[in-house]
């Protein structure tokens, strides 16, 4: 969502390089469950490098009228002393948060009091018959027109289910786990590939007994046991927001970046393989746990790609990234071609359909097709103005494609930038963008 003190206009000129050792705020997914969960633990967590950002600041909001006990001492540590929640005395805003409704709407099941979930009218426009058909299998009661938010719940007692996710997604599979820790039985969770893990480690740090029923790791089954052990993390760095920086750096002429201290959970890196399979000069170092997740620090120059196929489990583990792959495929050495991504028309924005009218104002030939696209590269963009469209990802992809554009560009509706990466215009510039906020 757009608040009024952010800018919402980037000018890009030609020419720079980028150069230097960066760091990207903390992982939104990660910080979306620390702060639900925390606050329903038994007893005090502490969460640093908590992204403060649009999404997840609206998930806290959501959260403090629940009435969580949540102290800040700067924008990013958070304290939260858990426990019961209790009735909002209003409709619970998620803005423009798809993780932050889904997954709420997973606990807001278990309560013991009736909830109203809603966000901005772009929010209202996504899908929510993936969560709310398993929650209803298992006993939720849900009112909700058209399985559109705003979302009506009402109290209800929640059994165990086996259910078999149709579509590979974090945020499904986290809504199911999440109303089995109010269940009188354990449910099960069958996902057709490796969607985001975050929730289940994170339970699991937290004491919550979940099983993997076969070696694939891809039918789980969540035993309800009691109280939840408090937190006490540091979030890494968002491998989503860092991947903006990873194909600048790749893109942008006599360029070599370094980004520290991000989250390299392989549910998540799919972009890594591909770019790896494209050419591109990445290399990793420093890998350690954090948070019980993967990080570590990634080093890219610019490089020479080709193109690349890219269809099934690896779709999934690079869901958020395709809008600056499409921005990398126009740069690549022949065909890029993207199947089995039909997900990506129900994001924020439809996805496909954006990218490739935006990338098309700035002269590139983008060939859409129902369940991806095919690029034929390498094409040179000329310059133009572009839109994102109250769509983070877009935003931010359209000022990495306005950085190698010949004449420049400008890209307008850029402030929704900050519903995940804050800081990152500033970022851009530090390591040598010339990017002007306007
Ligand atoms: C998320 C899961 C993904 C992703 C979203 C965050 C999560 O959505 O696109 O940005 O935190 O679980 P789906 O699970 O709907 O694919």
């Amino acid at each position: 969502m757009i608040t009024d003190d952010r800018q919402d206009k980037f000018r890009l000129r030609p020419g720079g390089s980028l150069r230097g050792t960066l760091s990207v705020p903390g992982d939104k997914s990660i910080s979306h469950r620390a702060v639900m969960l925390a606050s329903i633990a038994g007893g005090t967590s502490y969460i640093r490098n908590w992204l403060a950002a649009g999404d997840t600041e609206a998930t806290l909001g959501a959260m403090l009228d629940l009435g969580a006990d949540i102290e800040r001492h700067e924008d990013t540590a958070l304290t939260i002393h858990g426990g019961e929640l209790r009735e909002a005395s209003q409709p619970l805003n998620l803005m423009n948060a798809g993780t932050g409704i889904r997954l709420l709407a997973g606990i807001m099941v278990g309560q013991p009091f009736p909830s109203v979930l809603d966000g901005s009218v772009q929010l209202r426009r996504r899908p929510m018959e993936r969560i709310t058909a398993p929650l209803r299998e298992m006993g939720a009661d849900i009112i909700a027109a058209n399985d559109a938010c705003p979302l009506r719940i009402q109290p209800a007692q929640l059994h165990g289910i086996e259910y078999d996710m149709p579509i590979a997604s974090g945020q499904v599979k986290s809504a199911v786990l999440l109303a089995g820790l109010f269940a009188d039985s354990p449910t099960t969770v069958s996902q057709p590939g490796p969607a985001r893990d975050h929730t289940e480690r994170m339970l699991r740090s937290m004491g919550v007994n979940i099983t993997e029923d076969d070696e694939t790791g891809n039918c789980l089954t969540i035993h309800p046991n009691g109280a939840l052990k408090p937190l006490n993390i540091t979030v890494p760095g968002d491998f989503s927001s860092a991947a903006f920086l990873l194909v600048a750096g790749l893109l942008v002429p006599d360029s070599e970046l370094t980004i520290r201290g991000v989250n390299l959970n392989p549910t998540r890196t799919g972009l890594l393989d591909v770019l790896g399979e494209m050419g591109s000069d990445i290399t990793l170092s420093n890998v350690a746990s954090q948070a019980g997740e993967p990080v570590g620090d990634i080093r890219v120059k610019t490089s020479a790609l080709h193109g690349i196929e890219i269809g099934g489990e690896t779709v999934v583990r690079m869901i958020d990234e395709f809008p600056i792959l499409m921005v990398a495929a126009t740069q690549a050495e022949g065909e890029t071609v993207v199947r089995e991504a039909r997900e990506l028309r129900v994001k924020e924005t439809d996805r496909i359909a954006v990218m490739a009218a935006e990338l098309r104002k700035l002269g590139a030939i983008i060939d859409e097709r129902e369940d991806g696209f095919r690029i034929v590269g390498p094409q040179s963009l000329t310059g133009g103005q572009v839109d994102g469209h109250d769509d983070h990802r877009i935003a931010m992809s359209l000022t990495i494609a306005g950085m190698i554009a010949a004449e420049g560009a400008v890209v307008t509706d850029v402030a929704c930038a900050a519903d995940s990466f804050p800081g990152f215009a500033e970022t851009l510039i530090a390591s040598g963008a010339k990017l002007l906020p306007e």
